[in-house]
């Protein structure tokens, strides 16, 4: 093998093209840990294992000094694109730059050394504070009640829809059916197949939006629930919801509000307040944790009291009168849909929530809400010129465009997403929703100021300039990565997901 020290390059400084895997670091003898000489007396510890379980077959590990394994990770970690780098306008996940407040308050010895088997009595504070986020997020969200355990927002949606299955069988009644809107998460129908329902798919009308005939044609006394994203994938309002929510109930149904768009009505708008009977929200996009590269996920499900008999056991319950004061881990809940997981999930999430929610309080949620909606119609407005606007109305907290306008270049979204890679950008979501032909999907979130907005929207509109004057370079993007453009054209022309209602030009 050549030495892979000469691909290194300037080592010096991590500007390296390449970078060889640990195990090609390794030299023979070279450690980086020191450890304090035996004060017991040695054991052969591989005799004392059970016969086969000695592998001999491994070559070696690494053998590496401290400074090696440190600038080896330290220079893949400069690879990444993050909050922390730069606007990351992946649309749908609202990837935010949080405030580094919060993951000191997660980091703080009480919560991140705890250990979740500890009795109830040694985890006091931690269980006081999942018993204030829930209230906080039952404020938020107008519900009765909030379960923290859901560990995803799926795993929230079909918290919710057990619920909902169970709040039918206990009256006795067995209904097969939940209407899903075709600008649904993928996660919506998956959650209602999961509990055995037949998805019926509601198609959004012209403007991108539900209306109350398309429900009222559909709706029946054999439809268990609706579930109904607001704002919706496209980023609009649903406009109709209070009257949608009002057929669903009048044949007796539950609506079930997908609240990972929660990010655009904070302090503005409560889903309980307009209809909604139980809904989940994604702590990984709204509430200081972004969104994605495989990080810690919390979907926290709120219901209406009509539906907290079945809430997922244990409930956090603060002891009152003679009971004494405190917190506890209540199982009594003798109608639950039992438990979705080990112990608390992502704790650590529900601490940089309720840090998030205390420090900005109900008036800096707002205008969380208010900036982030301004911040996606401005960037709209910036870009509208350039690329095709499948529902030209104002928006809430995210704009979809396509690449329809670009059409007779011959760049597509795809191409578009890569050279953004160029410009220093995360690409924005791509070819979601599934109802829209070559969709790009732009969430600038609320932290972005007037300058990196105008930054970023700068960029898109040379691409497009791009894709008309040199357009190779845009079809060949990106360039100054250090691995160049994969063949994903098979993935983009063919989604992989079978929930494909008609896509609309
Ligand atoms: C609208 C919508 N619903 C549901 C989900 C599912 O959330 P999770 O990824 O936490 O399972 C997402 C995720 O991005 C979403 O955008």
């Amino acid at each position: 093998m050549s030495d892979p020290r000469a691909r290194i390059g300037n080592t010096g400084t991590g500007f390296s093209y390449e970078e060889p895997l640990v195990f090609e670091l390794s030299r023979p003898g070279r450690i980086g840990y020191s450890l304090p000489a035996y004060d017991v007396p040695p054991v052969d510890a591989v005799q004392m294992l059970p016969d086969g379980s000695v592998r001999d077959d491994i070559e070696g590990m690494p053998e590496v000094s401290e400074v090696d394994v440190v600038r080896h990770f330290t220079r893949m970690s400069t690879w990444n694109a993050s909050v922390d780098l730069g606007l990351y306008p992946l649309g749908s996940c609202t990837m935010k730059y949080n405030p580094k407040i919060n993951e000191r308050a997660a980091r703080l010895g009480g919560f991140a050394d705890a250990h979740p088997l500890q009795p109830a009595s040694e985890q006091q504070g931690f269980l006081e504070l999942c018993h204030r986020l829930e209230n906080e997020l039952a404020e938020i969200c107008g519900m009765d009640r909030v379960t923290l355990q859901p560990a995803a927002g799926a795993q929230g949606e079909l918290a919710g829809i057990m619920m909902i299955r169970a709040y039918h069988e206990h009256r006795g009644e067995l209904r097969s059916k939940i209407l899903v809107p075709d600008s649904a998460h993928g996660t919506n129908p998956a959650s209602a197949a999961l509990n055995g329902y037949e998805v019926v798919a509601i198609p959004s009308d012209e403007d991108g939006i539900l209306h109350p005939e398309a429900i009222e044609a559909v709706m029946s006394e054999d439809v268990a629930g609706l579930m109904i994203t607001n704002p919706s994938t496209l980023g609009l309002f649903e406009e109709h919801v209070v009257r949608i929510c009002e057929i669903v109930h009048a044949k007796g149904g539950l609506v079930y509000g997908d609240g990972a768009n929660l990010n655009a009505l904070l302090g503005i708008a409560r889903p309980g307040d307009l209809g909604i009977d139980v809904m989940h929200i994604n702590l990984h996009k709204t509430f200081s944790t972004p969104h994605g590269g495989g990080g810690p996920g919390s979907g926290p499900v709120g219901v209406k009291n009509v539906l907290a008999p079945y809430l997922p056991t244990p409930v956090v319950r603060e002891l009152a009168g003679a009971e004494g004061a405190g917190f506890v881990l209540d199982y009594d809940l003798p109608q639950s849909i039992g438990r979705l997981h080990a112990n608390f999930g992502n704790a650590g999430m529900f601490v940089r929530a309720h840090a998030y929610i205390r420090s900005l309080g109900p008036d800096g949620l707002k205008r969380c809400a208010e900036m982030a909606v301004l911040n996606a119609n401005y960037l709209l407005a910036r870009l509208r010129t350039a690329y095709h606007v499948p529902f030209d109305r104002a928006v809430m907290h995210e704009c979809v465009l396509t690449d329809r306008s670009l059409q007779d270049t011959g760049v597509t979204t795809l191409d578009v997403a890569k050279r953004l890679i160029d410009y220093g950008y995360h690409p924005p979501t791509i070819y979601f929703p599934l109802i829209v032909h070559g969709a790009i999907m732009i969430e600038p979130t609320e932290s972005e100021s007037l300058d990196g907005l105008d930054r970023f929207a700068d960029a898109m509109l040379a691409i497009a300039q791009e894709a008309r004057e040199d357009a190779d370079t845009v079809r060949t993007a990106p360039h100054h990565t250090r691995r160049s453009r994969l063949d994903e054209t098979r993935a983009a022309r063919k989604p992989i997901l079978r929930w494909q209602p008609a896509a609309r030009d």
